[in-house]
């Protein structure tokens, strides 16, 4: 099995050889943390929000969506508690100058634990044969109990010290656990701060009169600041919800995993504001239904878990991620958390405008309650693109490279591909490509080798590809090839179109979550 770190490399260099992702201002040697999609990523990712603005939106009667601006009164990120708490702790190596999340550093030592556990039941798994109970296993094992009481231990003393701003005591929680920066082994560390993770910037002609302003860190505060200019244009009654894709900005200290952890990404946000003493029938309703839409892209059941949150953010009263088995493990994916009535009612303090809405049924004014989703658009498309990539060794002993997109995902739907460059066989095909052209992304290619080209297609995801011979001049029939069994079937032309619809149509996707 190919170690995780090459998987991740091969990730990372597949998607700047076939135009999905470069590292941004590259000819001036890049900017830390900061990529830009390239022809094919961009079509990924529209793909992928159409599949999230789909399913939010067109397929529930009482769900909107809207685009807020980026900037926004400084005094909501004040409501929202961002520029009071908006805080990571930070730490500082001596001698290798780099910086690091201080959490980070811990909960990496505890991941190296977890490790050893899983090696420790992987060994017994492998001496048992049919007969390994693993939950038993788990349960009496003295080495795994260990471990996991270890972990336990380290992992709450860091979350009392983070609660309480015992900043000290983190350090102390490093150096007691021995912990070296990972590069150089150094253990010179600085003393533990916190940092705020929101840029500034300035609106205003003259440094004077200039406002402090902040790039917005979550799209959700665009959601609840229109709040009542969605119900009251709307005329939704509780419960229902705002969506929102877009741009959000953090100065994350640790930005290391490619478009994992970004300094500029995209969110997909929901807020879903419901009757007070509703919220947790209906965040547990929600967390069903975003696993069920993150299943239908068949990445597999396995490559999901929950992670309930033990520790809640204050204004939280239920919280779980939904985790992806990434190249690098299993990480958060997506937020949803119960978020009370805490940002209305902090705008409504902070603004001095009644955010209330009036239940007929209960006959009273009260400060909606909020279920929030919240996925990152890059880190899902990382998800998507690193579990499609696979390298096959065929039949006949040679390798492919392919990249088994959900179909409805993928960029190019379609690739028209004259077998030779004459005898009319471009004109045919072009007629092809100008009749599909109106329905899906499809592209036209006549250099090299079809051989080579199917590959460049398997590259990059294309379902089909279809071929163009001799014989189509006659019978107006092509050769169809599918990307994930590589079977090749003569079809009419005619029929074309339904069958690329057939597969790569939202329907066959949405349906099923
Ligand atoms: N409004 C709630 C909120 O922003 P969050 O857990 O901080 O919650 C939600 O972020 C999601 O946004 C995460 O689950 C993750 O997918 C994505 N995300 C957060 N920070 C990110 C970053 N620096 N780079 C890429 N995606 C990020």
């Amino acid at each position: 099995m190919a170690k995780q770190e090459d998987v991740f490399k091969k990730v990372v260099s597949h998607a700047k050889e076939y135009g999905f992702i470069f590292p941004s201002s590259e000819i001036y040697d890049g900017l830390s943390a900061i990529y830009d999609y390239g022809q094919n990523g961009a079509e990924l990712k529209n793909n992928i929000k159409q599949y999230w603005w789909k399913a939010m939106v067109q397929l529930n009667e009482n769900i909107v969506g809207i685009d807020s601006a980026i900037f926004m009164h400084p005094t909501i990120w004040k409501a929202s508690g961002h520029v009071d708490a908006f805080n990571d702790p930070l730490i500082d190596n001596k001698d290798s100058k780099k910086r690091f999340r201080a959490d980070v550093l811990v909960e990496d030592y505890c991941a190296k634990i977890e490790d050893k556990e899983n090696k420790e039941i992987e060994k017994a798994a492998k001496r048992f044969g049919d007969a390994f109970d693993k939950a038993q296993f788990e349960a009496t094992n003295p080495k795994i109990i260990e471990y996991r009481e270890k972990r336990a231990a380290i992992l709450s003393r860091l979350a009392k010290s983070l609660e309480k701003e015992d900043l000290a005591d983190v350090k102390a929680l490093i150096e007691e656990l021995e912990i070296a920066d990972p590069d150089t082994g150094s253990k010179n560390w600085t003393e533990v701060r916190q940092f705020n993770l929101m840029f500034g910037t300035k609106l205003g002609a003259s440094a004077d009169s200039a406002t402090d302003l902040y790039l917005r860190p979550e799209t959700a505060q665009g959601i609840f600041v229109n709040y009542l200019n969605v119900q009251k244009t709307s005329r939704h009654k509780l419960p229902f919800g705002i969506a929102q894709i877009g741009k959000a900005f953090r100065n994350e200290i640790v930005a290391r995993q490619f478009i994992f952890r970004m300094r500029e990404f995209e969110q997909m946000e929901m807020q879903y504001f419901v009757p007070p003493g509703t919220e947790l029938e209906f965040y547990e309703q929600w967390k069903k239904t975003r696993l069920n839409w993150h299943l239908a892209l068949g990445l597999g059941e396995d490559n999901y878990r929950f992670h309930d949150h033990e520790k809640l953010a204050h204004y939280a009263n239920a919280a779980a991620d939904i985790e992806f088995n990434f190249p690098f493990g299993f990480k958060e994916l997506e937020g949803i958390h119960s978020r009370t009535d805490f940002d209305l009612s902090a705008h409504e303090k902070f603004s001095g405008r009644k955010i209330q809405y009036f239940d007929p049924e209960r006959n009273e004014n009260y400060v909606p309650y909020v279920v929030e989703t919240s996925v990152g658009l890059d880190r899902l498309f990382l998800a998507i693109f690193s579990n499609s990539l696979k390298d096959e060794v065929l039949e006949d002993g040679s390798e492919r490279t392919v990249l088994s997109l959900p179909p409805a995902l993928a960029p190019v739907k379609a690739a028209i591909l004259p077998l030779v460059k004459k005898d009319g066989l471009p004109e045919f095909a072009d007629k092809i490509f100008n009749d599909l052209k109106f329905d899906f992304n499809v592209f036209y290619e006549e250099k090299d080798a079809i051989g080579k080209r199917y590959r460049r297609q398997d590259a990059i995801g294309t379902p089909f590809c279809i071929t163009v011979d001799h014989d189509s001049l006659n019978d107006n029939t092509v050769t169809i090839r599918y990307r994930d069994t590589m079977q090749q079937e003569r079809v009419p032309v005619s029929q074309l179109r339904r069958i690329i619809d057939e597969k790569v149509n939202f329907r066959t996707l949405l349906s099923k979550i």
